[in-house]
């Protein structure tokens, strides 16, 4: 699987990204909202490890990397997790080097591969999980057309301390429209 857009390429993660993705993951105040910050490299490698080397398989997360074409650099991640037993929903989640926000990349690599999930391995439905606090990811859904549909309340453990969580989620007819 690789996808390219305008600005960017999107393709699986390898080890060999170790070091790249450890400089922004490992940044703690920038990914406050979300519920894994590796702190050594090894948390990582262990990461790259454990993802699915397949992309489209039930219960299981892919991750790809986004590479700024014209540098080849790699500026975030994106994951894929493929939760549904049917295999006809997916959830995604996305993270960039701060150096990086700001500039729409978010919104073209999503784009990009909401537009895969829904063409070439036709998906019905693609949510998306969010701290109510990340007002930046829920601006990013909701320009991408994602729409609201659940508030659940302190229903997920974050390093020991109960979160809400705002399910936003797209249709395959939503995004054809
Ligand atoms: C969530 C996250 C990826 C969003 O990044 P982002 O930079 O806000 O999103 P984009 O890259 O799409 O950039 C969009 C912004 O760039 C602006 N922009 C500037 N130049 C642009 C261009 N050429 N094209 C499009 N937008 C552009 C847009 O106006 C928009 O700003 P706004 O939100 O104030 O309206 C980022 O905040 C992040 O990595 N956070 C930490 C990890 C995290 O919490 N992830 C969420 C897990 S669900």
């Amino acid at each position: 699987m690789k996808l390219e857009t305008h600005r960017l390429i999107i393709r699986p993660i390898s080890l060999t990204d170790k070091h790249e993705i450890f400089a922004y993951r490992c940044d703690a105040e920038t990914n406050r909202y979300q519920g894994w910050v590796p702190k050594t490299l090894q948390d990582i490698e262990a990461f790259i490890q454990k993802v699915s080397k397949q992309v489209n398989v039930p219960e299981t997360w892919f991750q790809c990397a986004i590479l700024k074409k014209e540098s080849q650099k790699i500026i975030g991640d994106v994951g894929i997790h493929f939760f549904d037993r049917d295999n006809k929903q997916a959830e995604i989640g996305c993270t960039l080097n701060k150096a990086y926000h700001n500039r729409g990349y978010a919104t073209e690599s999503l784009s990009s591969i909401i537009d895969y999930l829904f063409s070439e391995l036709h998906k019905h439905r693609v949510i998306v999980s969010i701290d109510p606090e990340n007002k930046t990811s829920i601006r990013l859904v909701e320009r991408l057309g994602f729409r609201k549909e659940a508030h659940f309340i302190e229903s997920i453990l974050v390093n020991g301390k109960w979160v809400d969580d705002i399910v936003y989620a797209l249709l395959r007819a939503d995004w054809a429209s």
